[in-house]
């Protein structure tokens, strides 16, 4: 099948290439001129395992392509699917969807005969019936365009695999005609004949799926989190009784990992706009938790910041190397990143701050040049007076206690996401401090 996928950032350059990779004859649409000429080079603009060599591999087999012009785009496929952002609006914690409205403005014009177009980006629950109605005053005389909505799982740093092997598919259609479900089989005929669970439903159904599984997943990181608060108090240790709760499947293990909380593009801003849109929408009390699910979060921020004052008293001029920057592992991603968080407010606080991150000083120094960014892991570590693991990648969890104390000036420790072996740190001679747990 031939088709568009528009907006090409972590989302879309990823459906892109991996469409191309179930078979498809895929052209990647963006506003960003050097982000597609990046793609069109073969190039990646962003981290995410495997996918350099899916896009490449492609590329070279004729079936993916760039391009920024929506001409282009009208005239390549009739299935066409929407990947741009819906970033929080500034002053509010309504979605903005200025973006996917651009693409329906943009595009629908330019459309001759019957069109599909499927919408990928997280939305606020109206969003596809008011996107449909905008279309049909947009659309030629003679041409039809249909909005059906299919919300994306993937997660950053397993992009590929989930969107080649998703868990679940879900496909919103429009009341009476349709076609979305007959293209959409098609288009994932590769998932569907493995026996990938296919929900077909309606617009605001396939809407609220994917916000309703965000708030899920975030409440239940600040539910342990919140009880990581406790535990602190008590001297109790969170990851023992994250362990203990989680053997009961009606719980499960996943998500109950207490630290420093969630951050990244989806995650915070879904849960704010689904606050938002129940507000609208006369249901503000119905998800008012989400509130605290978010406060939870924030504090546990601040939580690293006074574990640091306790330890160091004050912060002024002393040096603290925080090890990573990206919101989790195996991403570039710094977007409401718990770690830079840290970071800053150690800055802002008066600490010598040096940041680390295998793959996203790049992005960390745009969104926040003032820090001190190491060369590499034994660079950022050279005579720190305390040291904050702030996302887990593998090569901090690989880090050699004995090694790393002959690089220090201090052997003080805050893991900030209950990774490491604390009882190898201790007995290298390290203090350590960590979230949930007794010191
Ligand atoms: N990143 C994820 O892991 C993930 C997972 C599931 C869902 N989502 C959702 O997908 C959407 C996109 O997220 P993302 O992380 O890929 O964002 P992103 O910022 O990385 O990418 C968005 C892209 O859209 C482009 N764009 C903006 N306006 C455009 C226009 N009018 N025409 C063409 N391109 C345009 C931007 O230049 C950018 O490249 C969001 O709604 C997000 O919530 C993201």
């Amino acid at each position: 099948m031939r088709m568009t996928v528009i907006g090409t950032g972590y989302l879309g350059a990823t459906h892109a290439a991996c469409m191309a990779e179930l078979g498809h004859e895929v052209l990647g649409v963006d506003v960003d001129d050097n982000k597609i000429s990046r793609l069109t080079n073969g190039e990646v603009p962003f981290y995410e395992p495997g996918l350099p060599e899916v896009l490449d591999r492609n590329i070279d087999a004729g079936r993916l392509d760039f391009t920024t012009d929506y001409a282009r785009a009208a005239e390549f496929a009739t299935v066409h699917f929407i990947g741009v952002g819906t970033p929080q609006q500034r002053g509010s914690y309504a979605a903005d969807t200025r973006f996917v409205e651009a693409v329906i403005d943009d595009l629908v014009p330019l459309l001759e005969g019957d069109h599909l177009i499927l919408g990928k980006s997280t939305v606020p629950v109206g969003t596809a019936a008011a996107l449909q109605e905008r279309a049909d005053k947009l659309a030629r005389l003679g041409a039809s365009v249909e909005i059906a909505w299919n919300p994306e799982f993937l997660r950053e740093g397993y992009a590929v695999k989930d969107t080649i092997e998703p868990d679940r598919i879900v496909l919103g259609t429009r009341a009476g005609e349709s076609r979305a479900e007959a293209i959409a089989r098609e288009v994932y005929a590769t998932p569907l004949s493995s026996g990938t669970p296919f929900v077909v439903t309606d617009l605001q159904t396939a809407e609220l799926v994917k916000v309703s599984a965000n708030a899920f997943l975030a409440t239940k990181i600040s539910f342990i989190n919140a009880v990581s608060e406790v535990c602190e108090l008590v001297g109790a240790d969170v990851t023992q009784l994250a362990d203990a709760i989680g053997y009961d499947d009606r719980i499960g293990r996943k998500f109950l990992g207490a630290g420093l909380g969630f951050g990244g593009g989806c995650l915070p801003k879904d849960i704010r706009a689904f606050m938002a849109r129940a507000g609208e929408l006369g249901a503000d009390q119905a998800l008012t938790f989400l509130r605290e699910v978010d406060a939870i979060n924030m504090r546990r921020r601040q939580r690293v910041i006074d574990l640091a004052r306790e330890e160091l008293g004050s912060l002024i001029g002393r040096r603290v190397t925080v090890l990573g920057a990206a919101f989790k592992p195996n991403s570039d991603d710094v977007r409401d990143s718990p770690a830079l968080a840290v970071a800053g407010q150690l800055s802002l606080a008066g600490a010598d701050v040096r940041v680390f991150d295998p793959e996203a000083m790049e992005n960390a120094r745009r969104v926040f040049p003032t820090l001190d960014y190491a060369e590499s892991l034994d660079d950022a570590l050279a005579d720190a007076e305390l040291v904050i693991l702030a996302t887990e990648w593998q090569e901090f969890w690989d880090m050699d206690p004995v090694a790393v104390a002959q690089l220090v000036s201090g052997q003080l420790l805050i893991d900030g996401r209950n990774v490491l072996d604390h009882s190898a740190w201790r007995a290298a001679g390290w203090t350590v401090r960590a979230l949930g747990r007794g010191v």
